[in-house]
């Protein structure tokens, strides 16, 4: 991966390997490492981003960390950061982030990524675009040569809007399906929106992709989170990387 800087950790082979959960966990305490007392952090959404704020309230209750702030992508965020006694704020008060962590469900060699499989990826973009420090946290299974290779791009959708936005989907060359929740029903985003997760396969330009949906009305917002992260922290059964794409 470009922009690699070696933090690796020896392995220990006669244990067996770790679960993805376990390395999730591994890669957001590293992140964590990353935070100063005094910053404004973005709390991330889904698994990997959850054990971020767990232990970020670690380092606070120990008072390793001092004056955090901290702006949730989610409900989910916010309630776990009450829970732990994190100070919450928002963009009037602290109208830049200094660091954020949060998750991702693919991630390509140039630090572009797709997000949204937990359904909260209009938030997740709004604090990234507002972070000096967006710091991506993951398994090493979300490294991938090529965006939508393994994961499609959630489409966040107006409810109204959600057939003509599937018909222009299809004609970018996607494969649509509308996120359902486990009983059938349909998925519903934070701000009462649909999700039509759009299989395009492995995407050979994101850049021309992400302007033809952003484009398009009743499409809220799209997954590719291009250009917008800082650094990688990837976790592996041989240890914990921290990636930082080049200037
Ligand atoms: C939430 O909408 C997503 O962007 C998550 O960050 C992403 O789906 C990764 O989730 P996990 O950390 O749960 O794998």
């Amino acid at each position: 991966m470009k922009g690699e800087l070696s933090t690796k950790m020896p392995s220990n082979q006669s244990k067996p390997p770790k679960t993805q959960d376990e390395l999730k966990r591994e890669a957001a305490q590293a992140a964590v490492s990353l935070i100063e007392s005094g910053m404004v952090v973005g709390l991330g959404h889904g698994t990997t981003a959850l054990h971020a704020i767990h232990y970020l309230g670690q380092r606070m209750q120990t008072g390793e960390l001092r004056n955090i702030r901290a702006i949730p992508c989610s409900r989910q965020a916010e309630d776990a950061a009450r829970d732990l006694g994190i100070q919450l704020t928002d963009f009037r008060e602290a109208p830049l982030i200094d660091i954020t962590i949060d998750g991702a469900d693919e991630v390509d060699a140039d630090f572009n990524v797709i997000k949204g499989g937990g359904g909260a990826l209009l938030r997740e973009k709004v604090v990234a675009q507002n972070t000096r420090r967006e710091v991506i946290v993951v398994d090493e299974s979300k490294l991938s040569p090529r965006l939508g290779t393994h994961w499609a791009v959630p489409i966040e959708t107006l409810p109204f809007a959600c057939h003509p936005v599937t018909r222009y989907l299809e004609n970018l060359g996607g494969n649509v399906t509308q996120r359902n929740k486990p009983a059938g029903k349909p998925f519903y985003s934070e701000q009462g929106n649909y999700i039509l997760d759009s299989n395009f396969g492995p995407i050979t330009d994101p850049y021309h992709l992400a302007a033809a949906l952003s484009t398009r009305a009743g499409i809220f917002d799209h997954g590719l989170f291009l250009g917008l992260v800082h650094d990688v922290v990837v976790a592996s059964q041989t240890g914990v990387r921290f990636l930082h794409r080049p200037c």
